[in-house]
């Protein structure tokens, strides 16, 4: 079910976007024509050329970043830049008063973070982050049916993204082997996001990393086809986590393994199992292993957003900014997951356990 009112209080809050490159288009989409509680009234990219295609393509305005931020009419501002941009952007847009949603990572270092996360309460303005893919149809059932008590109390989880890296496809894959890339910092974001919409914070992380290609060479159908990339960061990254519940997960993140078999998420409990649909994904098969069943069973989804409904984190905070709650998608649990993908890495470069220091709520079921 695809329900195109996300909130429903007739004003349209209007949004600027920044960074109109490879993901952006899901979101103008979902902008125009899915959510109903606000509406693009312009949009920036330090390439010029690429807000304007877009500002053609969807009948709004081109501008350069500095209008954007200075326009009293916009609101939210809709970070979509690269992960190295995130923390400057996001900064600049709290600073001129907007309320800002940026793509994970909220920002590269903890420091970074931290001072996000404060300029924003000084200046009395939400922020919230990517991914929202939790808020989606898949992982919402799955949130339910832990809920419930389906599977008993959670003893342990399992998380996998393993692939073999982005330079098949991604016209400029450079950042994805550059610090805040790697597959943690790129993917880990969707992985530990529903493992806290499912699970609650973290409160103490090991891990183990490593390089497996010290370069990467654009292949496929890539126009880039041949060019090479060197590698900065780690590229497999492996680690347990205590969740502040009692529950011991596991998981990994490889930009360095070609296939596999392991499942997206699944939670153990004391009565039954749960398979968790891909994170990166709003619908998804949920399937339900209960201890006095015959075997797994698929179970329909309880909730609305099957499609890629990307951008549901800012009707959302357009919603809070009239209705006044607490946004789910929230910076504060963007932060918990960025010093949870330093801490496997900082575990595996010091060589022990490390204790969280952040934390952040469970976010409010859909
Ligand atoms: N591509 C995907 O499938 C995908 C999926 C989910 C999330 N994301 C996330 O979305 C973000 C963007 O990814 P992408 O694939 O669209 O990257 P991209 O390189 O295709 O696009 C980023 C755009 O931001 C612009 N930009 C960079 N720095 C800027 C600045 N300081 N000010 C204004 N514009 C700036 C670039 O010119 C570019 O047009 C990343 O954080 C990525 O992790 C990407």
């Amino acid at each position: 079910m695809h329900k195109k009112n996300y909130a429903m209080n007739g004003n349209k809050t209007k949004i600027g976007i920044v960074g109109c490159g490879n993901i952006s288009d899901i979101y103008f989409n979902n902008f125009c024509n899915l959510f109903n509680n606000v509406e693009i009234k312009s949009c920036a990219d330090i390439v010029m050329e690429r807000a304007q295609t877009k500002a053609m393509n969807y009948g709004i305005y081109a501008v350069t970043v500095a209008e954007l931020m200075a326009d009293p009419e916009i609101e939210i501002i809709v970070n979509l830049t690269v992960p190295q941009a995130h923390y400057e952007v996001s900064m600049n847009a709290i600073k001129a008063g907007k309320n800002v949603y940026s793509e994970k990572p909220i920002a590269l270092t903890r420091k970074e973070g931290k001072a996000l996360l404060s300029m924003a309460r000084k200046k009395h303005v939400m922020i919230g982050n990517a991914p929202d893919t939790f808020m989606g149809a898949g992982i919402q059932t799955c949130v339910k049916l832990i809920n419930d008590g389906a599977i008993g109390d959670p003893i342990a989880a399992t998380a996998f993204m393993m692939n073999h890296g982005h330079e098949h496809w991604h016209p400029n894959a450079e950042f994805y082997y550059k610090f805040g890339g790697g597959p943690m910092f790129d993917m880990g974001p969707y992985y530990l996001t529903a493992l806290i919409a499912l699970l609650g914070p973290v409160k103490r992380i090991t891990g183990a990393t490593k390089i497996s290609f010290t370069e990467r060479i654009y292949c496929g159908d890539n126009e880039k086809k041949g060019q090479k990339i060197k590698v900065d960061i780690p590229t497999h990254v492996a680690g347990i986590m205590d969740f502040k519940n009692g529950v011991v997960g596991t998981i990994i993140t490889s930009f360095d393994v070609w296939s596999h078999h392991l499942p997206s998420i699944e939670i153990y409990g004391t009565n039954g199992s749960l398979q968790v649909p891909n994170p990166n994904e709003f619908g998804g098969t949920v399937s339900l292993f209960k201890s006095n069943d015959e075997g797994w069973r698929n179970v329909p989804l309880t909730h609305a957003y099957e499609q890629n409904s990307r951008g549901i984190g800012v009707a959302d905070m357009a919603k809070a900014l009239t209705d006044k709650y607490a946004i789910r998608a929230s910076g504060e649990m963007a932060y918990h997951v960025l010093d949870l993908m330093h801490a496997f890495h900082d575990a595996s470069d010091k060589n022990r356990h490390i204790e969280i220091q952040s934390t952040c709520k469970r976010p409010k079921p859909m």
